[in-house]
């Protein structure tokens, strides 16, 4: 076998097909800009607080100012090393590069600097699929729609409040985003490789510089811990639920056996022979997309688990598959608020509303204008549709008689839902509203600090 050398800090050597197995280099290239940023404000502290005289921190921060990432070539074991050996072939000073510094500080550094922008593009694309659903749910609000228990038609509602479930639970959701974001966003810079180093740096100094709201401030927790990217996953996580939820409805919806919706052509997959079909393609992807997004918390969970205090290079591998994660998320929540744009509501309603859906109603109506009690009111209409089978018309004349039942909608105007949909609604728009407030506020806060 012929030994090729790769680069390494210590002296030594190792057959290529070793080190290219323990690389990160292949990867690394989704953090390089950051961990160039963390080295800047690693080298301009380390000229702050006197360790590094006037002239070397200008030179190597002139040389990481021109550093191009995309240009980085060769056999390395990690970006951080490559950074190092590019700087120190372009000046001299290159060999103070690493003072008070380990890897371990800085690529925990740079990765919570990424999860962070990952966190708010996941943010703004959630802003795009609230948007489409209360725009499609203020349009169909009085649209008549089945709710469903146990996947069988349950009672009357509109599609406005059926779309608008998902938009509020999103919503609430973002509490639990921001807090995630809150947990991601603290600064490992200067705790080196475990316990800190003897080169007396302002920790505090370099975090506001990379723009974290606050420090890691044990530095065996800073660089050991990974669970901020644990949470972004768990985040995720939730959000495919509701996710799920929905394109499981969809899938029964755009039966068109049920006919309650209608695939988008723009969303629909044909078939090579059954000149027929219409099948719901993109939201097969979707859910084929969410379930590897979620794999990604279990590949999590079963590296982390068992893991010892302080660096070890399981660590390392985690990284990319978190990025992909991110990348198919973001992508399958776009499609999905295309389809919500799309959708329109089926001929299938009307059969739906033939069923009884409005037993409970007519129960109900018996107690609250005859005073009936509930129970002998139920088992009225229960004998009713023992008599009459699945016909909504023929229930409510046997147990009413000349009596008609309000409109569903109407009836239900002044409960808040469905038919009363504007407190939904704004509690829903507000939460976009302040949403989108939190995503331009944290880009124009962390983008201010990445110029300088
Ligand atoms: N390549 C490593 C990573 O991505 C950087 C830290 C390596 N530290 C070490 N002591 N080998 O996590």
């Amino acid at each position: 076998m012929r030994v090729e050398q790769y680069r390494s800090y210590a002296l030594g050597s190792q057959p290529k097909w070793i080190s290219s197995y323990i690389s990160s280099m292949s990867f690394d290239l989704y953090i390089c800009d950051y961990v160039i940023d963390v080295l800047k404000a690693h080298v301009i502290e380390l000229g702050e607080s006197g360790n590094l005289s006037t002239k070397v921190v200008s030179k190597l921060l002139e040389v990481l100012e021109d550093f191009d990432c995309t240009e980085v070539r060769g056999t390395y074991e990690d970006i951080h090393e490559a950074i190092e050996y590019h700087v120190s072939k372009r000046t001299a000073e290159g060999k103070w590069l690493n003072l008070g510094k380990s890897r371990n500080d800085q690529v925990a550094t740079a990765l919570r600097m990424r999860v962070r922008e990952e966190m708010l593009d996941l943010m703004d694309s959630l802003i795009v699929l609230l948007k489409e659903m209360v725009t499609k749910a203020a349009a169909y609000t009085d649209v008549p729609f089945p709710a469903f228990t146990h996947f069988q038609p349950a009672q009357p509602t509109t599609f406005g409040h059926y779309l608008l479930n998902f938009a509020e639970e999103i919503i609430d959701i973002t509490s639990i985003i921001f807090g995630a974001y809150e947990f991601i966003d603290k600064c490992p810079m200067g705790s080196a490789a475990v316990a800190g180093s003897t080169v007396p740096v302002n920790r505090s100094r370099i975090c506001e510089k990379l723009c974290f709201k606050d420090l890691a401030m044990n530095t065996i927790y800073a660089t050991t811990s990974r669970e901020f990217m644990v949470a972004s996953l768990q985040v995720l996580q939730l959000l495919s639920l509701v996710l799920w939820r929905f394109l499981e409805d969809m899938f029964l919806f755009s039966n068109p056996m049920v006919g309650l919706v209608e695939v988008p052509s723009s969303h629909a997959g044909t078939s090579s022979i059954m000149p027929h079909k219409r099948n719901p393609a993109t939201l097969e992807i979707a859910r084929a997309e969410l379930a590897k997004v979620n794999s990604v918390l279990q590949e999590f969970m079963l590296t982390l688990k068992g893991l010892p205090s302080g660096y070890c290079l399981d660590l390392q591998q985690l990284s990319p598959s978190l990025w992909e994660a991110f990348r198919r998320f973001r992508r399958t929540v776009i499609v999905i608020a295309d389809f919500v744009r799309e959708v329109e509501v089926g001929k299938g309603v009307e059969r739906a509303f033939s069923y009884p859906l409005r037993a409970a109603d007519v129960a109900e109506y018996l107690s609250m204008k005859k005073g009936i009690p509930f129970r002998e009111a139920y088992k009225r209409v229960a004998l009713a549709v023992k008599e009459h089978g699945y016909d909504m018309d023929a229930i409510e004349r046997s147990v009413l008689g000349e009596e008609r039942l309000e409109d569903p909608i109407a009836s239900r105007r002044n409960l808040g839902s469905p038919g009363n949909w504007r407190p939904i609604l704004n509690k829903v728009l507000n939460g976009i509203e302040e949403l989108v407030k939190f995503v331009s506020n944290e880009w124009s806060r962390i983008g201010r600090c990445y110029d300088s």
